[in-house]
């Protein structure tokens, strides 16, 4: 599908859950976040007014941030297609590594999940008595596979799983680099009084080299907590997106299957406000 934008005409290549991703050319990708919003990997019929350009700012100020840990595929996030502009990034089309690659310093969601059921997350193994949304001892790593919507959900990967995938070395990077970014991260989130629970970054080759890619701790991709409401032993009161799951999960009457429910108007304004209260919280700018 052509689409012509003022000189130049991209192509639709992917359309995500929520984003859609536009091909310029070979080498350029654009990626455009929509409202679009996913719970338990279900799209909702509702979508939520601003995210695309939330999480868009959000993200372009992570990269930022981080530039110095790791190289990242941004190219702009002006020179877009005018009917996107806020809400898309153009970026570098990389080969990307096929690993979602997850950081975690607390445990939460499938993690706690996994070390419930077996003492250990992705093959690594932690001291006995932890409880939910407690800190672990030092960050680990907790890569997944990256599985197409179609073929399922992203599967748990231990450390030799990458490794049998992309090699030893690749895969000794890919771990240094995620837990290098989630600690940088982490004390950009402390110092604004929120915790960052964990993480998930995705990279690409650049010709050979690794690149940040995709997004960057969004709340689609990142767990946060308000520090002031962090207390292991429970289920953590999600800052945003959790807030969202909460909702879904205590109605009770939704599988998790297709179709999601209907967000009504007054949880679509909260989660709204969560997202906008997220985006000032960490950048320290006012949401316009
Ligand atoms: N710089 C890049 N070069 C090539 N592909 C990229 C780049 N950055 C991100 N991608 C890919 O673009 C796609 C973005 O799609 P998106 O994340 O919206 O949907 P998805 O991953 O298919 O599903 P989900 O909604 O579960 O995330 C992903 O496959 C991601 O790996
Ligand atoms: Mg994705």
């Amino acid at each position: 599908m052509g689409m012509p934008c003022y000189n130049f005409t991209v192509e639709l290549v992917h359309r995500g859950k929520v984003r859609d991703v536009y091909a310029d050319g070979p080498d350029e990708l654009i990626l455009v976040a929509t409202d679009r919003v996913s719970v338990y990997d279900v799209v909702l019929p509702t979508p939520i007014p601003d995210k695309g350009r939330l999480l868009t700012a959000l993200s372009l100020w992570w990269f930022e941030q981080l530039a110095a840990v790791v190289r990242n595929h941004v190219i702009s996030a002006d020179d877009v297609p005018a009917e996107f502009a806020g809400r898309a990034i153009r970026c570098r089309r990389l080969s990307m590594v096929p690993v979602e690659c997850v950081a975690r310093g607390y445990l939460a969601g499938s993690g706690w999940s996994a070390y419930a059921s077996s003492g250990s997350v992705c093959g690594v193994v932690l001291p006995a008595g932890l409880v939910e949304g407690d800190r672990l001892p030092e960050p680990i790593f907790t890569p997944t596979t990256k599985t197409p919507p179609e073929q399922g959900h992203d599967e748990p990967m231990t450390f030799a799983d990458v490794t049998a995938l992309v090699g030893a070395e690749r895969a000794g990077e890919l771990r240094d680099t995620t837990l290098r970014l989630y600690e940088a991260a982490g004390k950009i989130t402390s110092d604004r009084g929120l915790v960052l629970a964990d993480t998930k970054f995705e990279f690409g080759l650049w010709p050979d080299g690794l690149t940040l890619a995709d997004e960057a701790l969004t709340s689609d991709s990142s767990r946060y907590w308000r520090a002031e409401d962090w207390t292991p032993g429970r289920r953590q009161i999600g800052y945003d997106k959790q807030y969202l799951r909460d909702w879904a999960s205590d109605l009770g009457s939704w599988d998790k299957t297709p179709p999601g429910p209907v967000i009504p108007p007054e949880v679509v304004d909260e989660t709204r406000r969560r997202y906008v209260a997220l985006y000032e919280r960490i950048t320290g700018t006012a949401w316009s």
